[in-house]
């Protein structure tokens, strides 16, 4: 069955979700707190015996769209009071079971709760019915619903307005809903026609315009279009070429290893406007002598800005398991060990020995403005605020790329509000054997630190400029100015592109 995306009825099934208050605090109230952590993980008992004996809508609706379970169709016409169990099925939403008087979930309708700069919003997020709802593998057309990646993506996003955009995999339309906040046209393409139509059907029952749905591989669909800003969470997921390995849309773009991240690289850049940003995530390989980091640089094209930071490495083992599990098989049967058994096969055979997963931003820069290229791995941080401390670095970086050392020095800086020091001591002693410098928002690192740019940083309040400060300390630590100066600069530089510092004004 296939979502029918029709606009009075989505009106209908949005005024109906309104007046139950399905949204995600009341949800996560109503079937509490731990309930709500086990659904997200994938076991949804905790939740249904939290709301078993109610059948007040909040709890119907929790119960069908929520976790995926049967209610009866009395219930669900009261919940539904506006739309009403047949309009439902005709938004290929529910199926009826006439004969026992019940009403089955066809998929999951989640809301799904987001801030930004923009403020706060609660959607209804419909996609395919996942694995506890269905009891067992997805299906390879699955349409996924808001998962950890996507959310990742999604707070990832620059918070930067624009005029047009792309979403490329669109699946249930998440990163295209979060790209219409900030530009007039999003187009969101797919090759799944499924996941095109959760992507209108998502649209329209939050009443979001603007976002035009377009079928097709890669970047096919937009021709030579070119956008403001790209946003892709592609079907990365390394899977091997054999007969008996599912190849899941969602997650797998059909090529072999990392080809399709690759390709997603290589072309994006030909659709991004002057100034133009792309960001994805992204798997790749590493191989015997050549670092993943290294790989995806030979991905990006001639005259762009990258800016790539690597997550994680996974050995090819744990990257097999990951992935095997992640299609519902189950660790213990006959079935986990084959397939992880290809995935080794299929690694081993192309020399692979990781997989790194991380974020790539590719830019088109305006001409005469200053190039970006930074390669890095970064294992913190995550919860929230990336998109603007993104931005927030990236202009840092801009600026101080066009200044001279002499420029810099004459600016006013100020150490960023969440960062912290800390000093380690030999037992004893009274100097540090190592300062570091914590960040504690944004991608949360840490950094080792001499003792006159500790100084310096502790002495950025927004007053006085960079060099004044740097002769200063020179003064009091009786080393050469000029010395001091050229020593610490560069990592002044590092220190704005990586928000530990900003400019004052
Ligand atoms: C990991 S899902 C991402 C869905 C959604 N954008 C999100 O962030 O949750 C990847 C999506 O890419 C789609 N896809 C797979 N192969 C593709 C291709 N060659 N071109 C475009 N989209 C593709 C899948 O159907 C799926 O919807």
């Amino acid at each position: 069955m296939l979502p029918e995306p029709d606009v009075q009825l989505c009106h209908a099934l949005a005024s109906d979700l309104r007046a139950a208050g399905y949204a995600s605090a009341a949800l996560r109230d109503a079937w509490g707190a731990q309930a709500d952590d086990a659904v997200a993980r994938g076991l949804r008992g905790p939740a249904e015996r939290a709301l078993a004996g109610r059948d007040d809508a909040l709890a119907v609706l929790g119960r069908l769209w929520g976790l995926g379970l049967t209610v009866s169709r009395a219930e669900a016409d009261a919940a539904l009071p506006t739309l009403g169990v047949d309009g439902a099925a005709a938004l290929g939403l529910v199926a009826l079971d006439a004969d026992a008087g019940r009403v089955r979930p066809a998929v999951l309708v989640r809301p799904q709760a987001f801030a930004d700069e923009e403020g706060e919003v609660e959607w209804w997020i419909a996609s395919d019915l996942d694995e506890a709802a269905l009891g067992g593998p997805l299906p390879e057309d699955h349409v996924l619903g808001v998962g950890g990646a996507s959310q990742t993506l999604a707070r990832l996003q620059l918070t930067r307005r624009g005029g047009t955009a792309l979403d490329l995999g669109t699946g249930c339309g998440i990163q295209a809903l979060r790209l219409r906040r900030l530009v007039d046209r999003v187009v969101a393409t797919d090759i799944s026609e499924r996941a095109l139509r959760f992507t209108r059907l998502n649209a329209l029952l939050n009443d979001v315009d603007g976002i035009d749905t377009r079928l097709g591989s890669l970047f096919e669909p937009v021709g030579d279009e070119t956008f403001d800003r790209v946003a892709s969470n592609p079907p990365f997921v390394i899977t091997p070429r054999v007969e008996g390995v599912p190849a899941y849309e969602y997650r797998d773009g059909g090529m072999e290893g990392d080809a399709l991240v690759a390709t997603v690289i290589r072309e994006v850049g030909a659709h991004l406007a002057p100034g133009g940003i792309a960001q994805s995530l992204g798997n790749w390989e590493y191989h015997d002598g050549e670092s993943g980091l290294d790989r995806v640089s030979g991905w990006v094209g001639d005259g762009l800005d990258a800016w790539v930071i690597e997550r994680e490495v996974l050995d090819p083992l744990a990257y097999a398991e990951l992935w095997v599990r992640d299609g519902g098989t189950v660790p213990g049967t006959p079935a986990y060990a084959r397939l992880v058994e290809a995935w080794l096969e299929d690694f081993a055979r192309r020399g692979v020995t990781g997989v790194g997963f991380g974020y790539v931003l590719v830019r088109r820069p305006l001409a005469g403005s200053p190039t970006l290229t930074r390669y890095e791995r970064v294992a913190g941080g995550g919860e929230a605020g990336f998109g603007p401390h993104l931005a927030d670095c990236l202009a840092a970086h801009d600026r101080a790329a066009l200044l001279d050392d002499d420029d810099l020095a004459d600016s006013v800086l100020r150490v960023a509000p969440d960062v912290t020091e800390a000093r380690h001591h030999r037992p004893g002693e009274g100097d540090p054997s190592v300062i570091e410098l914590r960040q504690g928002g944004g991608f949360a690192r840490t950094i080792e630190v001499d003792p006159a740019l500790a100084a310096l940083v502790g002495a950025c309040d927004g007053d006085l400029p960079v060099g004044t400060l740097v002769d200063a300390i020179a003064q009091l630590m009786e080393v050469d100015a000029a010395h001091l100066r050229a020593d610490v600069l560069p990592r002044v530089r590092e220190l704005l592109v990586t928000g530990f510092l900003s400019f004052e004004d």
